[in-house]
């Protein structure tokens, strides 16, 4: 029981955590000042400095213990942003290349300050309700830039994975002839999916925590998909008891961001009443555009489609978003009305419509952005990295030492092929030593800190990748990017071939 002198004491509540609102806009102006340096100087450091764990470890003090009094605000902001200015791998810098994760608008940045000030619990919309109708408008807004019907419904979720595993959520309440939310996978017959060898990881990890399992998933091959393949393995499922009821198509896949024949399984998902999804995390937002590959107009006809506005929407971390075409599809697959909530009748309750209760405001921050730039600036960045893209494969298809793979939206694949190989290997060790050759030239080109990149196989050939969705990128850090790798490429081939030839001349059988 609290003491009486205690409960006075409260009259007037100091906590530890609060500030003066003079204090607040001290400090906050410093660290936007800060941050806006930090945003000038990034062209000038390494994309990162490739530190081992211990490293970052032992500039983070990582074993010292929990303070038990706590410490100046102003030094402690002061300390964490040198502490990651200094320790970070910058997303931002022109010439990062790696994955699908873009450079952030600072529009979105001043968002999440301004979306944590309010800190709306966009659940319900009694808790939150501009941030719900701004995050609706976002939808809204999202599938009208791609070209889907603007009365679908949909949310936004943490990024690719979330998106793809609520539509696919949708899916399966949709298509299940039996209620398998009450009674599970065990209630009706064995459920497959069809997808192509290419579709990203999300979607085992969608088969796995939804209890259907990976076997659930019937791979088809081809990139993109082969039509045919998907007949015949559907044909025989059906005759073996199997009962398929979703086709996953990419619109961008995240290795080189071919694109699955999308009107084509759409037609075949309306003849067979599957249900059809495309991942579009990466490539939706290029749907329409000059340049991009036509393929990608069939998303429309899509039942869901995941789009990631942390991708080529240029949205900090983290954003994704889930649309279905029928919004009355995510309430039937996620909706339960506990006792303890009163937010019937007044609005839409994302709650109600997706996997999160308690939800934060990540509509603010793409809002910003697609008003900051609009339509047309949007379309044009992504051309812009488009063009980019394209233009590194033909330097490469020009450059003596680079062999261009692919390119697709966004996405180019190359490698280094030194001029002269070492003497004596055959067509397969050929392959063999050009893969271990690129993959080590991945790594030096990090270490490097001149550039960023990420790898793909493709047919056996282990290609350095290069994505483009960085509005930052410019003509000079592409045209940097043959000379780079055939630098780097050419030390490394002259101390591996060295080697090998070692070997060879050791191993004569061998040959
Ligand atoms: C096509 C595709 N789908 C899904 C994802 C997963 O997205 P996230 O990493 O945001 O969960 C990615 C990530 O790169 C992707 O490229």
């Amino acid at each position: 029981m609290a003491t009486p002198l205690r409960i006075e004491e409260l009259r007037t509540r100091a906590a530890p955590l609060d500030m003066t609102s003079d204090q607040f806009r001290s400090l906050g102006h410093d660290l936007v000042d800060r941050i806006a340096d930090f945003l000038t100087s990034v062209p000038t450091h390494p994309v990162t400095r490739a530190e081992s764990p211990e490293q970052v470890r032992a500039a983070l003090a990582a074993n010292r213990m929990l303070p038990e009094e706590g410490g100046d605000p102003q030094a402690l902001l002061r300390d964490t942003a040198a502490l990651l200015f200094e320790h970070s791998l910058f997303n931002g810098h022109p010439r990062f290349f790696g994955y699908i994760t873009s450079s952030a608008a600072p529009i979105g940045m001043l968002a999440d300050l301004l979306a944590s000030a309010v800190n709306a619990n966009v659940g319900a919309w009694k808790l939150s309700p501009m941030a719900t109708e701004i995050e609706a408008q976002v939808i809204r807004w999202l599938a009208q830039f791609i070209g889907y019907p603007a009365d679908c419904g949909g949310l936004l979720l943490s990024g690719g994975n979330m998106a793809n595993l609520t539509c696919f959520l949708a899916a399966r309440a949709a298509q299940a002839d039996w209620d398998i939310r009450r009674q599970g996978v065990a209630g009706g017959p064995r459920l497959c999916i069809y997808a192509s060898t290419e579709t990203h990881t999300w979607l085992q990890k969608a088969a796995d925590l939804t209890g259907l399992g990976t076997e659930a998933i019937h791979w088809i091959d081809g990139q993109p998909m082969d039509l045919e393949n998907l007949q015949v393995r559907y044909r025989q499922d059906v005759k073996e008891g199997h009962r398929p009821f979703l086709v996953v198509g990419s619109a961008g896949t995240v290795s080189t961001g071919a694109v699955d024949p999308l009107q084509d399984l759409a037609e075949f998902c309306q003849e067979h009443k599957l249900w059809f999804h495309v991942d579009g995390a990466y490539g939706a937002f290029a749907s329409g555009l000059a340049g991009a590959p036509p393929e990608l107009k069939g998303l429309e006809s899509a039942d869901s489609v995941a789009v990631d506005p942390h991708k080529w929407l240029y949205s900090p971390l983290e954003a994704g978003c889930a649309l279905v075409r029928n919004p009355s599809t995510l309430r039937n697959a996620f909706s339960y009305h506990p006792s303890y909530y009163n937010f019937d009748g007044q609005g839409l309750n994302y709650y109600d419509i997706g996997p999160q209760n308690s939800r934060g405001f990540r509509a603010l921050k793409v809002w910003l952005a697609l008003q900051h730039a609009g339509a047309v600036g949007y379309r044009k960045m992504i051309q812009d990295d488009i063009a980019l893209a394209r233009y590194l494969y033909d330097l490469a298809v020009d450059h003596p030492e680079l062999e261009a793979i692919t390119h697709h939206l966004s996405i180019t694949t190359l490698r280094y092929v030194p001029q002269e190989l070492p003497a004596g290997l055959g067509l397969e060790q050929t392959e063999e030593y050009l893969n271990e050759l690129n993959e080590r030239l991945l790594d030096a080109i990090e270490k490097s800190g001149d550039a960023f990149v990420s790898n793909a196989v493709i047919a056996g050939k282990y290609a350095l990748r290069f994505c483009i969705v960085n509005f930052r990128t410019s003509t000079k850090d592409i045209e940097a990017m043959p000379q780079l790798v055939a630098r780097l490429g050419r030390q490394l081939h002259a101390e591996l071939a060295s080697s090998i030839a070692k070997i060879i001349e050791s191993v004569p059988e061998k040959r």
